[in-house]
């Protein structure tokens, strides 16, 4: 089995499932544990989303054996929100919310990694929904809802209208420090030991892998290796939307420039000068130790390798290629998590 999970969510008035949170989400769990779920769902293989009851939760909470998912039970069977329990057999194509949900969860929660779950087609399963102050509503129910606070002397704040919610309503990672919590969407992954400034946002399917200082964006699908450092206003193109079809990455020990942008998977131990932005195609003039040009290539062809320090030479406008011999250092006090 690839993942179960119990979920509490929100459906609109038509019965529409708009969202899901699941508290404890799993990655191949173990049959035998989930056993008593399965059948009381009548499980009969495949992947699904299957609403539970809240006594269908008090059954399940009496037949599991393993204490965590028993107590998981337990506090579900007080719901007065719609459960789903979404058993997912294989890694296919989200087929239903309850189904991306989870998928964004397993991101969330670091048990996949970026690219390692197959998220085609979430855009179509996802609906876009009024995040707000009253959670998640139907985007044709919001006027009505407004209407019904102002009388009621309420106020109803509407944080945004997205298909993606913010991550940290649903997954805190440990070791992280987020200091706008609405440039984060649910699906990143944040490696332990990230911090993320407000200038900072993070994509679904995209984040980092350690330690990592994000004051730049991260565009779905780009991942950040240990210990780089995304400088202010620095942008790490995605592969989305404007037609960019490679994924794009940045290796370890890496410094992106402040205002400086990324077109192409950038190897170890690289620095991208501030304000330059490269794009895969860009022209690139490679030096010698001696600082003499020897190639002219394009930027994709230097995609992975290391050590190289990338700069827009203010006396000729050329983009040179030279060797970096600095080393990035995050500074400790300001990454400490404490
Ligand atoms: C590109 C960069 C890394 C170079 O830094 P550096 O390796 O410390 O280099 P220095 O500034 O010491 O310069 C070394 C030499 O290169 C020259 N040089 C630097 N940038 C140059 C450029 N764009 N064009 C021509 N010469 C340049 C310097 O004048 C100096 O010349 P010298 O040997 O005659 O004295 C740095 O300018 C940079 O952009 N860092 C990014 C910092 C950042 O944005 N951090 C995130 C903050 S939010």
């Amino acid at each position: 089995m690839f993942s179960f999970a119990l979920g509490v969510g929100t459906k609109d008035s038509a019965g529409n499932w708009l969202e899901v949170y699941y508290p404890e989400p799993t990655l191949n769990p173990d049959p035998a544990l989930v056993a008593p779920v399965l059948k009381a769902l009548s499980y009969a293989g495949g992947n699904q989303a299957t609403e539970l009851t809240t006594v269908q939760a008090s059954t399940c909470a009496a037949a599991v054996s393993d204490t965590g998912l028993k107590l998981q039970l337990e506090h579900l069977q007080t719901s007065k929100k719609p459960l789903v329990a979404v058993i997912l057999d294989t890694d296919d194509k989200p087929g239903s919310v309850p189904e991306a949900y989870l998928k964004l969860h397993l991101l969330s929660h670091r048990l996949v990694k970026p690219h390692g779950i197959n998220l085609d087609g979430i855009f179509a399963a996802l609906p876009n929904v009024a995040w707000t102050s009253q959670g998640a509503i139907a985007i044709d129910e919001l006027a009505n809802r407004q209407l019904q606070a102002r009388l009621a002397g309420e106020n109803l704040e509407v944080f945004s209208i997205d298909k993606f919610p913010k991550m940290t309503n649903y997954v805190v990672p440990k070791g992280v420090r987020i200091a706008d919590t609405a440039r984060v969407r649910l699906g990143a992954y944040i490696g332990e030991g990230t911090t993320i400034m407000h200038e900072g946002f993070v994509n679904f399917n995209a984040g980092t892998a350690g330690t990592a200082m994000v004051e730049g964006r991260i565009s779905a699908g780009v991942f950040v290796g240990n210990n780089s450092d995304l400088g202010g206003g620095c942008s790490i193109m995605g592969t989305l939307s404007g037609g960019g079809k490679e994924v794009i990455s940045v290796g370890e020990n890496c410094l992106i420039g402040a205002n400086a942008g990324l077109g192409f998977p950038l190897g170890d131990r690289c620095t991208i000068e501030s304000g330059l932005y490269i794009s895969a195609g860009t022209k690139v003039t490679v030096m010698d130790s001696d600082l003499n040009p020897v190639d002219v290539v394009k930027a994709r062809d230097l995609a992975n390798k290391n050590d190289l320090l990338f700069l827009r030479n203010s006396q000729t406008g050329i983009v040179e290629c030279r060797t970096n011999r600095s080393k990035v250092e995050l500074n400790a006090e300001l990454h400490s998590h404490n």
